[in-house]
């Protein structure tokens, strides 16, 4: 009974504090009419080398780097795919459908706030942001090869990737232009080599066996069609490569219900309960373990590709 009242309090602070993160930066930027938009590209560097890692999402195809159109071709369909303020589009926002599209206008609006908000619950729950997401992040191995952020969110992770002594590359992506204009103004701020990309989880734009360590923190419990997410972190892994999966448990989704504005309305029917998705893992997989991070309220599924 103790426990439940603790968790219960803890759940509601955590709550309260996201609630209060969003109206503080939503105050912060009203007086300080902060820009939705930023200047210069942050895809620096060669953007014709960042193609041999590329994959169409519409055919599987190899992508070619038309400097002349500042976009990438599809060798076979001829889809192109443009570099537009340093971000690679390998989608189209207005083809969203379902939860993905529902998901992505609602991290669009609220992207101001959500790095701070995040900051705030991590102390709310009792810990740094820092210590809460090296809890995770230091369970992939990525052995100083190539890293990728699945839903990087405003590039919450990349502090705690980009540094690592046993990171050689980090890529990352998200659905939310919103949310990437914020982890493009970090990565910039930072003078970092991040490459982002504006794309599904459900249908990553690279190539099979392409990364050292796969990464997703937190979008995964409501995505329109989880398997082909986990199906796809697996596919673009290497042999060998750690695949961590977090997201909330179904007694923190609960308190999002109550106090996260228009998180309810974000699904068309009653949101389907929480539950890790274990059984979505595809067949060979090694070492699947499933654990509790972040005082229980958070899951962490991991697991690694044979090779
Ligand atoms: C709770 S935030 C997590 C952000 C960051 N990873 C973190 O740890 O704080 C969830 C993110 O998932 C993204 N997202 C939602 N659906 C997605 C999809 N189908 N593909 C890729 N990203 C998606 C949202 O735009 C949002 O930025
Ligand atoms: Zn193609």
């Amino acid at each position: 009974m103790k426990t439940r009242r603790a968790v219960a309090l803890v759940l509601s602070a955590v709550a309260g504090a996201i609630a209060a993160g969003l109206a503080v930066a939503f105050g912060v930027r009203r007086r300080r009419g902060m820009p939705g938009a930023h200047g210069e590209p942050s895809v620096e560097g060669d953007l014709a080398a960042l193609a041999p890692v590329l994959a169409c999402v519409r055919c599987g195809g190899l992508l070619t780097w038309d400097d002349a159109a500042t976009a990438y071709a599809c060798d076979a369909c001829a889809r192109t795919y443009p570099v537009q303020g340093g971000i690679v589009h390998m989608i189209e926002q207005q083809d969203l459908t379902g939860q993905n599209r529902r998901f992505a206008y609602l991290y669009d609006r609220f992207a101001w706030g959500y790095a701070l908000a995040s900051k705030v619950a991590f102390a709310v729950a009792g810990m740094t942001e820092e210590r809460g997401r090296r809890e995770v992040l230091d369970r992939l191995q990525p052995r100083g090869g190539r890293v990728l952020d699945v839903s990087t969110g405003p590039g919450s992770n990349l502090p705690y990737l980009v540094a690592r002594p046993d990171v050689g590359e980090v890529h990352a992506l998200d659905i939310s232009m919103g949310q990437l204009r914020h982890a493009r103004a970090l990565v910039r701020r930072r003078g970092w080599r991040v490459p982002l990309y504006l794309a599904n989880a459900e249908a990553l734009p690279f190539r099979d066996a392409t990364f050292d360590a796969v990464v997703h923190v937190g979008g995964i419990n409501f995505f329109d069609d989880r398997a082909r997410a986990v199906a796809e972190m697996a596919r673009v892994a290497r042999p060998g490569a750690r695949v961590v999966i977090v997201d909330e448990k179904e007694r923190a989704a609960r308190t999002y219900d109550r106090t996260i504005p228009g998180f309810r309305r974000s699904f068309a029917t009653e949101r389907p309960p929480v539950v890790a998705p274990v059984d979505l893992v595809p067949r060979g997989m090694e070492d699947i373990r499933l654990s509790d991070v972040w005082r229980g309220l958070f899951y962490c599924l991991e697991f690694v590709k044979p090779g």
